[in-house]
């Protein structure tokens, strides 16, 4: 299948991402819009995973597995080409959790260190550090968050002004879930490393749908997921840590394999025995985002939300809790419907009409979630919107 794939013209218009979308298995009828939780893997990754799976279960001898060690080297190389990183500063990991985990875990802090974080982190950002900080007498201050950003200077100072001269660490979204604004990765960067302060930046929004360069965004760790917009297996991930920074994180998990001179990140992907068939098909997954094309994913991306916001803003009930500035957003589209209850909608989009999607049942962030990536067309950009408005 993947070889009828070309990679994206260009102007790449809907022929090709036609293409695109028949390289996943999505049931005919649904209207698949929630990338940023889960996306479909291609067939070229579910192949690929089947295929090993067979070949590993078909002889599970230590000869037969060999060939993993070079296959988990090879997908390490693709993964730190794609976010512009040196092989040794890329951990295989789990998932975004995992990643941020180990470093919320593995850095030296003592009390009275001060941790930022924003309001709209997921948990796996911040009740981690929370935890931590109950455990070591850490300060976490939290930045609030505008829905949507009117700027990326906004979004900066609402981080700059908690600095002080005890801030160790930084821990931002560079895509928000919640509501989809899109932080100044870059300008932090530069903050941070003013001040000397670690700088997580949690990708589980960007890797995958944007062309995401840890080198020139600056940050010393950025996690993300392949089942997201990756469209890579479940629970397969990569944490970059930068080359300086490696010697100053401990491993959260050590176990046979390990040595201390463990080169570079792979100290932080040693768990005693991996799921190798998936290993494999995280490979199938980067393969298949060059064939496309990383920038290419991300142009469209930005057209296929900007359409859907477009949309969804001419029906005057709708009340978007995304910026429509695609330098402030990204992949996540986040609208509520005013005198609707939110659970009814969501309710009422998948099971009459079948649109899946996300809700925030309650809360500054309630409302809806439609989260498109390059299977979907502009057709169904304007079928979701056409939805909406007649459930309305
Ligand atoms: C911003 C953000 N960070 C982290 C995660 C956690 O991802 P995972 O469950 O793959 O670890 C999510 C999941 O939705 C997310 O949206």
């Amino acid at each position: 299948m993947q070889s009828s794939l070309a990679a994206a013209p260009t102007a790449a218009g809907e022929e090709y991402w036609t293409l695109v979308k028949r390289q996943f298995p999505l049931a005919e009828g649904l209207l698949y819009l929630n990338a940023a939780n889960v996306c479909p893997s291609s067939r070229p990754v579910l192949d690929r995973h089947q295929e090993y799976l067979r070949d590993f279960h078909a002889d599970p001898s230590f000869q037969n597995r060999d060939k993993y060690d070079a296959i988990q080297e090879s997908l390490r190389g693709k993964l730190a080409k794609m976010l512009e990183a040196g092989p040794d500063e890329i951990a295989v990991t789990r998932n975004t959790s995992e990643g941020s985990n180990i470093v919320v875990n593995g850095l030296d802090l003592k009390a009275g260190d001060e941790i930022i974080i924003t309001t709209h982190n997921h948990p796996s950002s911040n009740d981690s550090w929370k935890v931590r900080a109950k455990r070591h007498g850490l300060i976490v201050k939290e930045a609030a968050v505008p829905i949507p950003a009117a700027s990326g200077q906004q979004l900066l100072d609402s981080i700059a002004g908690l600095i002080t001269s005890r801030t160790k660490v930084l821990a931002v979204t560079h895509v928000t879930s919640t509501t989809g604004n899109r932080y100044p990765a870059q300008e932090i960067g530069r903050l941070a490393r003013q001040r000397n302060i670690w700088y997580h930046l949690d990708g589980a929004q960007t890797f995958g749908a944007f062309d995401v360069s840890v080198k020139r965004i600056g940050c010393d760790s950025y996690a993300g997921s392949a089942h997201k917009w990756f469209m890579g297996p479940l629970e397969a991930g990569v944490l970059y840590v930068r080359e300086e920074r490696i010697a100053q994180l401990w491993p959260s998990i050590v176990t046979a394999k390990w040595q201390e001179s463990q080169k570079g990140a792979r100290k932080f992907e040693v768990y005693g025995q991996r799921d190798n068939p998936r290993i494999a098909a995280f490979e199938a997954g980067v393969d298949f985002i060059q064939l496309i094309g990383m920038a290419a994913i991300e142009r469209r991306l930005g057209q296929l939300v900007t359409r859907l916001k477009d949309n969804l803003a001419s029906i005057p009930e709708v009340h978007l809790k995304t910026s429509r500035d695609w330098q402030l957003s990204g992949g996540v589209v986040k609208f509520q419907v005013k005198g609707k209850a939110t659970a009814a909608l969501y309710d009422a989009l998948y099971t009459k009409h079948r649109v899946a999607l996300a809700q925030t049942a309650s809360g500054e962030s309630e409302g809806l979630r439609f989260s498109p990536h390059v299977y979907n067309s502009m057709e169904e950009m304007d079928r979701a919107a056409a939805i909406v408005r007649k459930l309305i």
